[in-house]
């Protein structure tokens, strides 16, 4: 959908587009110097950290790290979707979107929220007159203040009820065509999806229901039938329970990411109200940055099955790159068999909160799996994890938190931190003899701000970020060959600010916004950059990148060197040994 809105109007509109008015019109904001300060609206404060910068064209709360451009805010604060939010900026700036293709009229999502809501009250009623179904969920342990509270329906047997209920014209049907809850046939007649099924009202951030699982109360298949992706419901993005579980707490010291929707109101129902659900979708960065976007400590509870695991481990992966100081992250693993939902009413809160407190560290988890699939006893097996370790630990930004796991991984391979390294760089070597070497085969090394490090590419890609004009007049060829994470997001972002050269901070962020390799960039485009006049971001950048040219042939000596020492070199290589030596 998004490609049918061309970006450079995206780039146009986003430089045109007032961020103080967009936030200022929903959110009461102060001027503060250049910028403008609120309480944030994504989280509870009493003293302002949300600021939003006119000159960028950017919010930011340095008390829980939301940020954003307007179009970003659009769809955080009144949950639109992408284009949505082009479309409400556009309107409200009075211009007009080109599409490349037929138009589409603008979906009115008031009246399908509203939709929603209805026919969640319906089905709420519906409960309440449907005795088998009140006893499934008294059997299953929820009680009506819990049904209640998570607003637990009944979708009555039958292909029509909702469709004759809330479908009396064609533009009815087509909401509840828009909304999922119905189902059109190739012969153009519509159909009830959810039948015979307790329905679980899926809820946002504001409480507005987006989306239904509905759960047959016998073994019909499948157990579960979810709404399917609409323009209000986005899976991998929503975390069912959220809404509740900001409703029963003040403060949200920690969460639990559980896989069902039972688990979540099992626990609640158990006093234990912090919990969330993934429902069916793996753990996304998406879902990890709302949930670290609340609290510290976050808590993955998996069923102890080999799905279970399995999941733990993507959960782990994605989890990688937003491991920083003073986050928590641990898993928890139920025995065989069980699940949080089985586990808390046979047990109840106390042992399910024991066994939280007992969950592994992220750490200890990776190494743990890690070293099950090798044999620990040969140096094969060591080295086969060092390597598996490698693209791992490459994915975890630079700090303590990573010099510790590689201190603890090399503890149990039973070696030196040093000499850990250098089996990485072995492996790196390996892996370069098939594929040519990317940013993930460079040898790691401690590297200090001044030999061209990561940090130097974090501030040059800050410097592109916050003075896009800073980039106009520089030789990207500088940096061709050099290899080290986040070289070519530089490159990439360098020759952008070329060939657009007006394009704004929030321009380079939506430019970005489907790309994985933009997901840090909101964090550096967010940082305190010297503001006076002297301050010359063009020299800046370009010693930045002088150093990288630098430290990157420096390095393609190093490593060819320690190449030549531990495999040797190919013919082409030696000449260029010799070359640049
Ligand atoms: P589980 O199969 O573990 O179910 O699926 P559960 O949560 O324990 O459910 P109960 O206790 O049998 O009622 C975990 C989650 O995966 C999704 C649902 O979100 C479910 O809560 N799922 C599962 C589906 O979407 N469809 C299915 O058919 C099954
Ligand atoms: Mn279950």
């Amino acid at each position: 959908m998004a490609g049918l809105i061309p970006q450079d109007f995206i780039d146009d509109l986003i430089a045109r587009a007032d961020i103080v008015e967009v936030v200022g019109r929903r959110v009461q904001l102060k001027k503060a110097g250049r910028e403008f300060k609120a309480c944030c609206p994504f989280h509870d404060e009493k003293t302002p950290s949300f600021t939003v910068s006119p000159g960028k064209g950017f919010y930011h709360c340095f008390g829980c790290g939301a940020h954003g451009t307007a179009i970003g805010f659009l769809m955080e604060f009144d949950h639109m979707s992408f284009v949505e939010a082009i479309e409400s900026l556009a309107n409200s700036m009075g211009v007009e979107i080109p599409r490349s293709e037929s138009d589409q009229p603008a979906k009115r999502y008031d009246e399908l929220f509203s939709l929603m809501d209805a026919v969640a009250r319906h089905w709420q009623s519906c409960l309440k007159e449907t005795p088998e179904a009140v006893e499934y969920l008294k059997n299953r342990g929820i009680d009506g203040s819990t049904a209640k509270r998570f607003g637990i329906g009944f979708a009555p047997d039958g292909w029509s009820n909702v469709l004759d209920k809330f479908g009396q014209s064609e533009e009815a049907t087509d909401r509840l065509l828009a909304t999922g809850l119905v189902i059109r046939k190739d012969s153009g007649k519509h159909y009830d999806r959810f039948r015979d099924r307790i329905m679980f009202p899926i809820r946002d951030a504001r409480g507005r229901t987006i989306g239904f699982g509905g759960r047959t109360m016998g073994d019909g298949e499948p157990k579960y039938l979810n709404s399917p992706e609409t323009v209000l419901f986005h899976k991998g993005r929503e975390l069912y329970g959220m809404y509740e579980a900001r409703q029963a707490l003040r403060h949200i010291d920690r969460l639990v990411v559980v896989e069902g929707y039972m688990d979540t109101i099992a626990l609640a129902r158990n006093g234990i109200d912090y919990v969330v659900a993934t429902l069916g979708t793996a753990t996304t960065s998406e879902h990890l940055n709302h949930l670290f976007r609340l609290t510290e400590n976050v808590y993955f509870s998996f069923d102890g099955d080999r799905a279970g695991t399995k999941a733990a481990w993507r959960a782990l992966e994605n989890a990688l790159p937003q491991i920083r100081e003073g986050r928590q992250i641990r898993f928890v693993f139920l025995p065989e068999g069980q699940d949080p939902d089985s586990y808390v009413n046979e047990n109840g809160a106390e042992a399910f909160v024991q066994l939280l407190e007992a969950g592994l560290p992220l750490s200890e988890f990776l190494i743990r799996e890690l070293a099950s699939q090798v044999d620990m006893d040969t140096i094969d097996g060591r080295a086969k994890l060092a390597e598996m370790a490698r693209p791992l630990v490459n994915r975890i930004p630079a700090g303590i938190y990573r010099e510790l796991l590689l201190e603890s991984l090399a503890e149990s391979v039973g070696l030196s931190a040093t000499k850990l390294e250098k089996m990485m760089i072995a492996g790196a070597q390996a892996v370069d003899r098939s594929v040519h070497a990317g940013p993930a085969a460079i040898p790691r090394r401690r590297r200090s701000a001044t030999s061209g490090g990561p940090s130097v590419v974090r501030r040059a890609i800050t410097l592109v970020l916050n003075y896009p004009e800073a980039g106009k007049n520089l030789d990207v060829e500088m940096l061709a060959g050099v290899q080290r994470a986040g070289v070519d997001l530089l490159t990439t972002l360098v020759e952008t600010v070329q060939s657009e050269p007006n394009i704004t901070t929030a321009g380079l962020l939506e430019r970005w916004r489907h790309d994985e390799k933009g997901r840090h960039l909101g964090k550096l485009a967010a940082a305190a950059m010297p503001m006076d006049e002297e301050f010359d971001a063009a020299a800046e950048l370009g010693e930045c990148l002088q150093q990288l040219s630098l430290a990157g042939r420096r390095e393609r000596i190093e490593f060819l060197i320690e190449k030549q020492r531990v495999t040797g070199l190919t013919d082409d290589e030696k000449s260029e040994l010799t070359q640049r030596h």
